[in-house]
């Protein structure tokens, strides 16, 4: 079945994440096929660039400063949304980061919770404050962002970071499946190397930016719009048999 054009005319997504990178590029193509976007962030100053542009292509935005790893920041947040536009079809619960690298060892206590806290409770917050709302309407798609590590355990590097993506992958294959016959679908994208200021932070050497680059078979990093093209697609009705799966994209890297 293909989209139903002018599907997202009108409609409402919520993304975390919105002031950089992935966020920011799935702002910017929703505002492109008509959706209100709620800009969401730690960030403001980038949240308002991102809204700016948004509303420059004749889009509508919100933009709220949310810290996700408060649940009252983020029920604010869901409640301004809703009151803003009426209803939110859609969330992308982009913001995330590994925070800093660290070998297995060294990875003490607060770098272990701080990853988790922002990872998987940003992303369980968020999902927890929209889904009344979806249900009420009998609707709803949340696609989540996971990573690549996940799969790679990252050795070496990640494996707080790692392991916290792999809860994300776990949860949203839990609320995709609690919630299935509830018309809410959910999804995670777990990508390999896309080129956003997450991985200008990971590149802390000419070596470490060699060995992501040797991983991927198509010798390059994806770009931001590559991830939210498929953010767009998930939620559209074209893709609407699909839902508790994570999807990699990854230039045939990783892994195998
Ligand atoms: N870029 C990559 O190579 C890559 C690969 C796999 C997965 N990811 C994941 O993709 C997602 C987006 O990353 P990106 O590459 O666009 O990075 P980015 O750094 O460009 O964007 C992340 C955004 O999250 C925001 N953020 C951080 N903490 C927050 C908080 N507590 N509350 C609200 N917002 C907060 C940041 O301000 C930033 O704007 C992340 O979850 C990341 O883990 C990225």
């Amino acid at each position: 079945m293909s989209k139903t054009p002018e599907y997202f005319v009108g409609k409402t997504i919520i993304i975390t994440g919105a002031a950089s990178g992935i966020g920011r590029a799935a702002a910017l193509i929703f505002a492109r096929e008509g959706a209100n976007v709620v800009c969401v962030d730690i960030n403001a100053d980038g949240t308002q660039q991102t809204a700016e542009r948004v509303i420059a292509q004749g889009g509508k935005a919100l933009v709220l400063r949310t810290d996700v790893t408060s649940r009252k920041d983020v029920n604010e947040m869901i409640r301004r949304a809703i009151d803003t536009f009426g209803n939110v079809q859609f969330q992308f619960n982009s913001a995330g980061a590994a925070l800093r690298r660290s070998k297995f060892l060294d990875i003490d206590d607060a770098l272990f919770d701080d990853t988790f806290s922002l990872n998987v409770k940003g992303t369980f917050h968020c999902m927890q404050a929209i889904l009344p709302h979806m249900l009420e309407n009998g609707h709803g798609v949340i696609v989540n962002m996971a990573s690549m590590a996940h799969r790679r355990g990252g050795p070496g590097s990640s494996v707080h970071y790692a392991a916290a993506k792999g809860a994300v992958v776990s949860m949203t294959l839990g609320v995709a499946r609690e919630f299935a016959q509830a018309g809410i679908r959910c999804l995670s994208i777990s990508p390999g190397p896309v080129r956003t200021p997450f991985q200008s932070a990971a590149q802390t050497s000419p070596e470490l930016m060699q060995r992501f680059l040797d991983d991927v078979p198509m010798k390059r990093f994806g770009e931001p719009e590559e991830i939210a093209e498929l953010v767009l697609f998930m939620c559209s009705d074209a893709c609407a048999f699909m839902t508790a799966d994570t999807v990699y994209v990854n230039g045939g890297g990783g892994w195998r």
